[in-house]
C-alpha cells in the first residue's frame, strides 16, 4: 500500500464539497421535488467518488493482481459514465449540482481498506448497494419521472453486471 486514498483528494468540481467538520444540509423529503434533485446530486456524486477510487487504486495498491488493477479501471470508467448520466438528467431538469454542498465521506471511508482484498470486499457491497437502491428509485419513480426512473434503472443493472464482473475475478 502506497499512500491513503485521502492523500491524493481530487478536485470534486463541479461538486460543491463542504470541508470536514462543516455540518451539509438534510436531503429534502424523498417525495417532493426538492428531495428528487438533492437525490440525483447524492448518488451522482456517490458515482463519482467511487470512480475516483476505482481510479486511484491501482497506484495505492501497486502490487494488487493486473487482473484487479484492469477491473478497477474499467469499473472507474463506468462510474464516471454513470455520474454523468446523472449530471446530464439535473441539467435536463434544470438543476445546478453545485447549488448545494455535498460530503465526501464515503470518499474519506476508503481510507479504512488497508490492502487490496479490504478494497474489493468494501467496493463490491458499495455496488450492491448502488444496485439495490437504484432499483428502488427505478421503482418509486416510474410514474412520477419515467425519464430519471430510466437512468436509475440502467445504473442498477450495470451494478448487477459490476458485482458479477468482481465475482467473476473471485474477488
Ligand atoms: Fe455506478
Ligand atoms: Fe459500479
Amino acid at each position: 500500500m502506497t499512500g491513503k486514498f485521502s492523500g491524493f483528494m481530487p478536485e470534486w468540481s463541479p461538486f460543491s464539497v463542504a470541508d470536514i467538520g462543516q455540518k451539509i444540509p438534510k436531503l429534502a423529503p424523498v417525495h417532493t421535488l426538492d428531495g428528487l434533485q438533492d437525490r440525483l446530486r447524492f448518488v451522482a456524486f456517490a458515482e463519482y467518488q467511487a470512480a475516483k477510487a476505482f481510479g486511484l487504486a491501482p497506484q495505492i495498491f501497486p502490487t494488487a493482481p493486473d487482473t484487479w488493477k484492469n477491473l478497477w479501471i474499467k469499473l472507474a470508467q463506468e462510474e464516471e459514465r454513470h455520474t454523468q448520466l446523472l449530471l446530464n438528467r439535473m441539467n435536463e431538469l434544470g438543476w445546478a449540482v453545485g447549488s448545494k454542498r455535498v460530503s465526501d465521506a464515503l470518499f474519506r471511508s476508503f481510507d479504512r481498506c488497508t490492502t487490496a482484498a479490504e478494497f474489493n470486499i468494501f467496493m463490491t457491497n458499495a455496488e450492491a448497494w448502488g444496485q439495490e437502491s437504484g432499483e428502488k428509485f427505478a421503482q418509486e419513480l416510474s410514474e412520477r419521472d419515467p425519464e430519471t426512473a430510466k437512468v436509475f434503472a440502467k445504473i442498477a443493472e450495470d451494478e448487477r453486471l459490476h458485482v458479477q464482473w468482481a465475482k467473476d475475478l473471485k474477488i
